[in-house]
């Protein structure tokens, strides 16, 4: 028997950046016709070992070989030359040109239109090959997210690329979209290709990958092992040092009072078109409602309309005997509303301040932090560090810019600031999207300790699982409307699944 072919092969990588050892003397191979996964949670070090494979990045230390030869990458061109492509998380199309066009362009070859043609028919040949559909005439600005990532895709293979790097690439799609993606990438790999896959979704890695490397804080913590055998929690404690509970510890809790109560509220979109079509619920203290359904459907402006932050056409909201129908931001929050948006940095925090100033920004006009018209900085120091302890945020100091953290560290600061005025009903919106696991476990639990602390939480999330997990009632989301609601303990998945897609059931 011989060694199964070494395509690439990273010796001792060693990367720094000003105040991180981003890759510490880290050793990777990936053999030919397989799917090698790297798996980490956020700043463990990925995107830069792949970086530094694609070109982009140089590495301070190390050797990299590639078929065995010794190679020398530079440039994302170099990498194509050694046949290594990497599709980015963020597309680099040009919307106006067609898919063809775009993936000749840059290639500086001559006599462009009679290219244009071959090109066409060599992008249908791959596309045909690997199973990725899409036709190489259409403008990508007509293209869906997914689309766009093969096309990205098949711009590598048409370079000739043999060895992909895929760099979280499930974070952008539907779950339908993943699956055509695995079954690529299968096929890839079966004609010889082989596949670099970045992601910190354990379920993706036991599904697909035939090896997988873990990295912690820059360093290795498992080269290369197969994930046969392996449980999402024996991945999960290679990846963070510690046990992650997949379960989470719901208390059995009777609900108490409605607390949120929405009557037949109606709403305009950005674009004014209805958004909310005469929706009702109601959510009560120590208990969840988790809203599930298919981003578009009403999500955004059900949370903007409880919080303020969009005008209800008609219809009302109440808060306990507190009507909020169309009060501003600011007078609901004083009320005792809580607010975890999906956009983090957009109306959620101040990017350029500090994890102080972010922390304090719905308090600074109340004691102790406020004295007469002036602010205590002193207090305001003390209450913020304690919060930072509090809700373990990972920053260097409190006067650390909140645009520097991690997502997960972001989100925290989020939930520390609302959570900590004690509110008596938390609106949440996807608050753990594109968090990794450890973050995830984190803010879940927290939502967990608002509804055993008497709160009323309304849970807004594309994630079926979370919400099952979290919630004590499930309603769907479905054109404006809640199409369908139950508790959820008698939850079924596939009747779910039917109405997020509009059947009544
Ligand atoms: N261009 C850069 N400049 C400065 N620091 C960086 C840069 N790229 C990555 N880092 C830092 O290096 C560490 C590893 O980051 P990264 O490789 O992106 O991790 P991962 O992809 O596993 O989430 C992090 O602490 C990150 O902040
Ligand atoms: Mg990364």
């Amino acid at each position: 028997m011989t060694e199964p072919t070494r395509v690439v092969e990273m010796k001792q990588i060693v990367k720094r950046f000003p105040g991180v050892l981003a890759n510490d003397q880290v050793d990777f191979d990936l053999r030919r016709g397989e799917i090698h996964a790297l798996l980490g949670e956020n700043g463990a070090g990925k995107s830069t070992l792949t970086n530094i494979l694609a070109g982009l990045y140089r590495a301070d230390q190390g050797e990299i070989f590639v078929e065995g030869q010794r190679a020398d990458i530079g440039s994302p061109r170099d990498a194509i030359n050694y046949g290594i492509g990497m599709i980015y998380q963020h597309f680099m199309l040009v919307p106006s040109q067609t898919v063809a066009e775009n993936i000749i362009l840059g290639l500086r070859e001559p006599r462009f239109r009679l290219n244009l043609a071959q090109a066409e028919k060599r992008v249908q040949e791959l596309s045909q090959q690997f199973g990725l559909k899409v036709d190489p005439r259409a403008h990508i600005w007509q293209l869906s997210v997914g689309e766009q990532q093969r096309v990205e895709i098949l711009k590598m293979l048409y370079r000739g690329a043999n060895i992909l790097i895929l760099d979280e690439p499930t974070a952008v799609l539907t779950p339908l979209e993943a699956r055509e993606l695995f079954a690529t990438l299968k096929s890839m790999t079966a004609q010889g290709r082989s596949v670099i896959f970045i992601s910190h979704h354990l379920d993706e890695i036991l599904e697909i990958a035939d090896r997988v490397t873990v990295m912690q804080k820059g360093r290795v913590t498992a080269a290369g092992v197969s994930p046969q055998g392996m449980t999402k929690n024996d991945l999960a404690r290679l990846m963070v040092g510690r046990e992650i509970v997949f379960a989470l510890d719901k208390k059995k809790m009777e609900p108490g009072a409605v607390v949120l109560k929405i009557e037949q509220a109606r709403a305009l979109n950005d674009r004014g078109l209805p958004a909310l079509r005469e929706l009702s619920l109601q959510v009560r203290a120590n208990e969840i409602l988790g809203v599930a359904g298919v981003a578009g459907n009403g999500q955004r402006e059900l949370s903007q309309v409880i919080t303020g932050l969009r005008t209800l056409v008609s219809g009302r909201i109440y808060l306990g005997a507190y009507d909020l129908t169309n009060k501003s931001p600011g007078e609901i929050h004083e009320l005792g509303v809580g607010h975890i948006p999906e956009d983090r940095l957009g109306t959620g925090l101040a990017s350029g301040l500090s994890v102080l100033y972010n922390l304090i920004l719905r308090r600074y006009k109340q004691a102790p932090i406020a004295q007469g018209i002036a602010i205590n900085w002193h207090t305001a120091r003390q209450v913020s560090k304690n919060l930072v302890e509090t809700f373990e945020i990972a920053t260097p100091t409190v006067d650390t810019r909140v645009g520097a953290l991690s997502g997960g560290n972001t989100q925290k600061v989020i939930l520390a600031r609302e959570i900590s005025t004690r509110p008596d009903l938390l609106v949440a919106v996807h608050p753990t999207r594109g968090l990794d696991v450890g973050a995830t476990e984190a803010v879940q639990k927290l939502l967990l300790q608002q509804r055993e602390a008497g709160a009323a939480v309304l849970l807004i999330s594309e994630d079926l699982d979370e919400i099952l997990a979290v919630s004590d009632r499930v309603a769907v989301l479905f054109d404006g409307q809640i199409i369908g609601e139950m508790p959820t303990a008698e939850a079924d998945i596939e009747k779910i699944g039917l109405m997020m897609a509009g059947t009544k059931t």
